[in-house]
């Protein structure tokens, strides 16, 4: 799967239209990945105005940012300017679009400038297409990084654009699916093949013997990644200590990577979740067995009920034995297919450190 194959096809998937994604099964785990990338923006950017050197409003650098879905999240933030590159130059003309029509708003909250630019950022250096000089205070690589690993130059090229012109103390972050996770659902088949109800892997090499010690190259390991039996294109493997590794070389050092179970744990305790509310992003099973009943058929996995729902039911069944739960008419669930997916991706925070070696200049 080459970069101009990968461009193909996101170009061919924007003509998907918006009430097809609203319809799918899948739409809850989609904005609960929307709920993970609006706090691991917001834990970035308050990290930033912490620091004692950070600047009131920020330069933003996103990284594959497809259609520009994260614009209405840099909207939120203290953001001065935001440069929104992808390979797919569908995808960046239609994020421009989208910027330009949220701008025009009567009362528009748009505030901040962008800039949009169709490159490959593995093969490509960014800088000279900038329209002037501009030290980023926050890059964002949401859902793509793996796209990297195709082989040794491409991340390095990736990095080099992510850390060259990132100020010292700024924040590069993202989300990626976890090699490791995948490789032990792998590791457990018997043709290298996993699904559940949302979620196909297949891992592209053949000639693997056995299954159960597959052991994938360091790059260039090529998996199909299909949610709802969606046909996607070849992704790659994304070894995080190997990025870990290589990511030093361009002045970016670990400050965390969790899961994103871990991620909801760590952002319940700052009591985070009214957004998660708002937006939907667990789906609501009601504790009452007669308002369950009403609804139970639409739930996204309801021909499979007790084992979709399984973990779910037993908590409803304990909040219904207890007397005072009227502040708790609903619990906020996902399928068991559906965490078992979330539960593979991680989220992750480097800081530029303080010694820059990165040439930006070639
Ligand atoms: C799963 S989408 C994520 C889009 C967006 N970041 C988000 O979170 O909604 C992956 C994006 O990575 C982009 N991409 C993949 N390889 C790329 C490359 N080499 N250079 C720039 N963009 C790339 C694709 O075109 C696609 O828009």
């Amino acid at each position: 799967m080459s970069a101009s194959e990968v461009a193909d096809f996101y170009n061919q998937l924007n003509n998907e239209k918006k009430d097809d994604r609203q319809g799918s099964r899948i739409v809850t785990m989609r904005n609960f990945n929307n709920w993970i990338k609006s706090m691991i923006i917001q834990e970035a950017t308050g990290l930033i105005k912490d620091a004692e050197s950070g600047p009131p409003r920020l330069i933003v650098l996103d990284m594959c940012a497809g259609k520009g879905g994260d614009l209405l999240k840099w909207q939120r933030g203290p953001i001065d300017e935001v440069i929104m590159v992808d390979i797919a130059e569908t995808s960046v003309q239609q994020a421009q679009a989208r910027y330009n029509e949220s701008r025009n708003r009567p009362n528009s909250h748009t505030q901040f400038g962008a800039q949009f630019i169709a490159l490959d950022l593995t093969e490509a250096n960014l800088f000279p297409k900038l329209r002037r000089p501009m030290f980023f205070d926050l890059v964002s690589c949401q859902f793509a990084l793996h796209y990297a690993f195709r082989d040794e130059a491409a991340l390095r090229r990736m990095l080099y654009n992510a850390s060259g012109r990132m100020r010292t103390g700024g924040y590069f972050i993202g989300t990626y699916p976890n090699a490791e996770r995948i490789v032990h659902l792998l590791r457990k088949t018997t043709d290298g093949k996993y699904k559940n109800d949302v979620l196909t892997i297949e891992y592209l090499d053949k000639s693997v013997k056995n299954w159960s010690t597959l052991t994938p190259p360091l790059f260039g390991a090529r998996i199909f990644f299909s949610l709802e039996e969606r046909v996607n294109c070849a992704e790659f493997l994304l070894y995080f200590p190997l990025l870990v590794e290589i990511a030093k070389e361009f002045d970016l050092e670990l400050v965390s990577n969790k899961s994103f179970p871990q991620c909801i744990d760590h952002f319940d305790k700052q009591d985070q979740r009214q957004l998660m509310s708002r937006i939907k992003a667990l789906e609501e099973i009601p504790i009452d067995e007669d308002k369950l009943a009403n609804i139970k058929e639409n739930l996204h996995g309801a021909k499979r009920y007790p084992i979709e729902y399984a973990h779910a039911e037993k908590k409803r069944r304990e909040l219904q034995g207890q007397v005072d739960r009227r502040g708790v008419p609903c619990l906020g669930t996902l399928t068991k297919s559906e965490w078992e997916t979330i539960a593979l991706y991680d989220a992750f925070i480097f800081r530029k450190t303080d010694t820059p070696t990165v040439k930006t200049e070639e």
